[in-house]
Formats: structure tokens, C-alpha cells, sequence
């Protein structure tokens, strides 16, 4: 193994961390599909796939330097929400928790001078910058178009449209 004990055990809990995000994400969608917000179900149902990219980013490098992969039990997550609003809310809120949890690994690898790791992460710090900008504009949008019905249900047709943006823009 090539790197510490410490830095095995944080990246194994990023693991978990990327797929109770895929999870939570997936029951984002199906309540907005359930309501009848199909625009933002469809960009859901793609950003919990990009979390479960994320996920088995983290378990291939773990198994490639031999550090072994442990993969999480899944806990059920928060299924019903007041809006489409309540969603992006808790969803940029999730965001957040990530950029904070990479920040400490990325500052751990510097501490144990751990350059592998170090790199790795750099790829992370990047896309939780674009997650947390993502869900920012969404939530602007509200401010911007209003609460509405007629509102709202702009900003799902705007969630349809960006909906796997990223994976099209990475691809
Ligand atoms: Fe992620
Ligand atoms: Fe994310």
C-alpha cells in the first residue's frame, strides 16, 4: 500500500460519501418525476450517475495503489421535499459538505506529503468549484424568474436542457 492508514480510511469514507450523494440524488429524482417536474428528474437521475462516476473514481485509484476499496452500505436517503426550491437548497447544502470533506483529504495528503493522493484529488477540488456553481445558478434563478407556477416550471424546462451537461462537455 502507498499510502497511510489515514488517508486509506478518508478516501474509503469519500467513497461513502459519493454514494450516499448518488443516492440522495436519485431520490431527488424520483420526487421531481413523481410531482411532475420531468426537466429537473431528468437532470437528477444524470447527476446521481456523475456521483456514482465519482464513487468508483475514488475505488479504482484505492485499488490501484493497493489500498483495497471498501464499498458502503447504503443508508436511505431524505425522500420527500416541500419544492423544487427545497430541493436544489438541500442539494447545494450536499455540495458543500463534499467541497469541505475533499478540502481536508486534499490537506492531509499535503501534511503526509502524500503527491499521489494529492494528485488524484486535484480533479475533485475542480468539480466540486463547477457543482457548487451549478446548483448557485439554479437557486439564482428563483430569485430572478420568481416562485410561481408559470416560474417554476421555466426552471424545469431549464433543468432539462442542462441536465448530463457536464458528462457531455467532459466526454
Ligand atoms: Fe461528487
Ligand atoms: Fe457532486
Amino acid at each position: 500500500m502507498r499510502i497511510s492508514s489515514k488517508m486509506k480510511k478518508a478516501l474509503n469514507d469519500q467513497v461513502a460519501m459519493e454514494s450516499a450523494a448518488s443516492n440522495s440524488y436519485l431520490a431527488m429524482a424520483s420526487w421531481c418525476q413523481i410531482t411532475g417536474y420531468h426537466g429537473a428528474a431528468k437532470y437528477f437521475f444524470a447527476q446521481s450517475s456523475e456521483e456514482r462516476d465519482h464513487m468508483l473514481k475514488i475505488v479504482q485509484y484505492l485499488n490501484d495503489i493497493g489500498a483495497n476499496a471498501v464499498i458502503p452500505a447504503v443508508k436511505a436517503p431524505v425522500a420527500s421535499y416541500k419544492s423544487l426550491e427545497g430541493v436544489i437548497k438541500t442539494a447545494l447544502k450536499n455540495e458543500q459538505s463534499v467541497t469541505k470533506a475533499i478540502h481536508k483529504i486534499v490537506e492531509l495528503s499535503h501534511k503526509e506529503k502524500d503527491h499521489c493522493s494529492y494528485a488524484f484529488l486535484e480533479w475533485f477540488v475542480n468539480e466540486q468549484v463547477q457543482e457548487e456553481s451549478k446548483f448557485e445558478d439554479i437557486l439564482q434563478k428563483f430569485d430572478l424568474l420568481g416562485r410561481d407556477k408559470l416560474a417554476v416550471n421555466e426552471i424545469d424546462k431549464f433543468l432539462a436542457s442542462t441536465a448530463g451537461a457536464d458528462e457531455s462537455a467532459a466526454a
